[in-house]
Formats: structure tokens, C-alpha cells, sequence
């Protein structure tokens, strides 16, 4: 099969899949259309695990959160027993949406409509009057058959995972590669000792760009010494190594990752990690649209929310090791990070906005890649065209 073809898209797959050295990019039209982000949703996003929330925004059991995922309607619950469950936010009565902002409800949903409850597992528990003025019941009508519509997910370091389709297969087989890769750094539970606080945690950046470009920019080191170099000037881009895992991770690490340090005082560091390797730092980007970052004494995830084909934000949350690490005593060594990690990606605003407006060029047919400094970027392209050609 040469072309992805669908309605008025033709996407020149081949070209993509090519090796690094004869191919191309994928071309504007995956970039600037919105039919094509339509596409995606189905082909490729909604095919995999792709990244919607934070299980930690769920603060309590009882705690609901609506989630707009590429106009798909979704509610995340954290039922009594503890645990993140993802259903369609939309009534099995009448339609009408359920949740429409994020609180605490306690044991049941409410249809705001005609009072329909549901459980947060999902289960429908009450229908005031469905037959007839105080007859909570209808011959032939069995709660059963209509809770809320559950969405495959997954939650891993925090990220609540959602599989559209539903026939991507095991989370847990899919993410193997990676967690097998950085138990050298974690050991078997490292990801446990994780914690976010509510300061010095967060930060929300909007781009003018596709969510791709954003995925683009985290596989590749080789802008680093013209967008970043203040942080290029201890961790060159000569420090850096790419990491492409499977058909499903890429990005890259470097060996020249410097400790926090503030006033003498430096974050406590994950307890397997090894001593001699408390430089080193992965990047991955976890396709479609979760960017990883690995580091002794934090960690970071990064959500690309598509908003539309041209407008993506990013929702970036750090998390320290350990409940120790979010004493008052650690406080400055939070803020540096995390200022630090501010400044690296606003760095990064005008080099992905700027790849969003060059795609409106004609004289712009999906580009070359560099065969040394971009295979990971090629992966994710490969990674892309593969999703289309069995679409
Ligand atoms: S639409 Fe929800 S109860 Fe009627
Ligand atoms: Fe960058």
C-alpha cells in the first residue's frame, strides 16, 4: 500500500517509511488539517495508550474529573475502593453530558437531567420515576444493562493511559520495554517512591502547533545548542545519546545530567540508582503524546493535549523521590527544578511554533532528516506512517 487514503487524505507513506537517509518526512497535510487530526483520533491516537490526565488530580476516593480528549467527552473517576476508572461522560438516558466539572461527589453520579445515579464503577443505581410518578422501575428495564460506557485505561507513574479502541492489547505488555530498560535505574519499585507536591510541581505551557511537532522537538538533542544553551553548556549536545525502543519509545538520554543543587542542598535521589551513574538522564517520548523524563533526583511527565491540528497544550508535572523530598528543606531545590524545566521548554515554544508555520509553505514537502542526528525523530515518524498503513 503506498497512500493512506481517506475521503480528501493521501498521506505518501511510502516515502516516510524509507530508510533515514532516502526519507521524507511526513508532509503538511498531517500537520495543518484538521480532517486529518479527525483521522488520527481514529487511526492513530485511539488505536494505542496515549496519555489524558494525572491519576493524582483525583485527589480522594469519591473525586470525579471530566476530561475533553479530541472532542470525545470522558469522565475519570476514583472510586471508594481507590481505584482510577475512565467511562464516556455521557448518560445512558437521554445523552445528556454528566459530569461537567471536576469535584468531589462521594458515592454517586448524578445525571443533572432526570436524576439517573450512577456508582463510580460505572454501575446505574437509581431512576427516579422511570415508571411512572414513584415507581422507580420499569418492566423490562434492568439497571444492568445500562451503566456507563468504561474506556481501556491504564494509570503508570501517574499517568492515566486510555486506549480508544479498546484492542491495543496489555498495558502492561506495551510499557514493558521501557520499565525493563530503567529498572537499571529504578530496581523493581523505583516509580513507587515518586511524589508530586502541590507547589513546585506543575506548570501548563500553550503551543501554536500541532501536538506531532511538540513529540518532534523531545526526540531530537541537535537543536540544543541553538534553542537551549545555557543547559547546553554543561550537558552538550556531545553528552547525548538517542533512544529508540521497539516501535514505540524514542528520545534521547545524556550523561551529563547535574544533580539539584541550592545553597548546598541537593534532592534526595531514587534508592537502586546506581552511584555511578547519577549523571545520567533519559528523555523518551512515549508515542503518541507523552514525553518522559528520568532523572536520580526527579522525574517529570509531560501531556501534549492536541487541541485542534495547529493549538496543543502541554501539561508538565514533576515529582520528587520520596515523602522526605517535599520538606520546606527541599523547597528551593523544587523551585530550581522546576524553574529550570520552565525556562527548557519556553525555550522550546518558538521552535515548535515556528515548524507549525513553515508547514503552510508549499515549498515545504515533509523535509530530509539528518542520518545521524535524527533517527528518533524518524521513528516517530516510521511509528505514525505504520499506525496509518493498517488503518
Ligand atoms: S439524560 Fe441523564 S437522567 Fe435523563
Ligand atoms: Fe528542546
Amino acid at each position: 500500500m503506498t497512500n493512506q487514503t481517506s475521503g480528501a487524505i493521501s498521506i505518501p507513506l511510502e516515502s516516510v517509511l524509507k530508510p533515514i537517509g532516502q526519507a521524507r518526512g511526513l508532509p503538511n497535510q498531517a500537520y495543518v488539517d484538521a480532517d486529518f487530526l479527525a483521522l488520527e483520533r481514529e487511526a492513530v491516537i485511539g488505536k494505542t495508550w496515549a496519555g489524558i490526565g494525572f491519576a493524582s488530580d483525583l485527589v480522594k476516593p469519591g473525586y470525579v474529573k471530566p476530561i475533553n480528549f479530541l472532542g470525545l467527552p470522558l469522565v475519570v473517576t476514583r472510586t471508594r475502593e481507590d481505584q482510577i476508572q475512565v467511562f464516556h461522560n455521557v448518560c445512558s438516558h437521554r445523552g445528556r453530558l454528566l459530569v461537567e466539572e471536576e469535584r468531589e461527589v462521594g458515592s454517586l453520579l448524578r445525571c443533572p437531567y432526570h436524576s439517573w445515579s450512577y456508582d463510580l464503577s460505572g454501575n446505574l443505581r437509581s431512576t427516579p420515576h422511570i415508571g411512572g410518578v414513584d415507581n422507580h422501575s420499569a418492566e423490562g428495564f434492568d439497571c444492568a444493562d445500562h451503566g456507563l460506557k468504561p474506556v481501556a485505561h491504564a494509570v503508570w507513574m501517574d499517568i492515566i493511559f486510555v486506549n480508544l479502541s479498546g484492542d491495543a492489547g496489555s498495558f502492561e505488555d506495551y510499557i514493558a520495554p521501557l520499565t525493563e530498560r530503567w529498572s537499571a535505574f529504578l530496581g523493581n519499585n523505583g516509580l513507587s517512591h515518586l511524589r508530586s507536591s502541590s507547589a513546585q510541581s506543575k506548570l501548563t505551557v500553550e503551543v501554536q502547533s500541532n501536538w506531532k511537532l511538540a513529540v518532534e522537538n523531545y526526540c531530537e538533542s541537535y537543536h540544543l545548542p541553538f534553542i537551549h544553551p545555557d543547559l547546553n553548556r554543561y550537558s552538550r549536545l556531545e553528552d547525548h545519546y538517542d533512544i529508540m525502543i521497539e516501535d514505540r519509545f524514542g528520545g534521547q538520554g545524556s550523561w551529563a545530567y547535574n544533580l539539584s543543587d541550592d545553597a548546598g542542598v541537593s534532592l534526595p535521589t531514587f534508592p537502586e540508582w546506581p552511584e555511578d551513574r547519577l549523571k545520567e538522564a533519559e528523555y523518551v517520548s512515549f508515542y503518541p503524546n507523552v514525553l518522559l523524563g528520568l532523572q536520580a533526583d526527579h522525574s517529570f511527565v509531560m501531556i501534549i493535549e492536541p487541541k485542534s491540528e495547529s493549538r496543543s497544550i502541554e501539561h508538565l508535572r514533576v515529582y520528587y523521590v520520596g515523602d522526605e523530598a517535599l520538606n520546606s528543606h527541599y523547597e528551593g531545590c523544587r523551585s530550581s527544578v522546576l524553574e529550570s524545566w520552565r525556562v527548557v521548554f519556553q525555550e522550546d515554544v518558538s521552535a515548535v511554533e515556528g515548524m507549525q508555520q513553515g508547514r503552510q509553505s508549499p515549498g515545504y514537502l515533509g523535509g530530509v532528516f539528518s542520518p545521524v542526528m535524527d533517527n528518533p525523530t524518524h521513528h516517530f515518524h516510521k511509528w505514525v506512517a505504520n499506525k496509518l498503513k493498517v488503518a
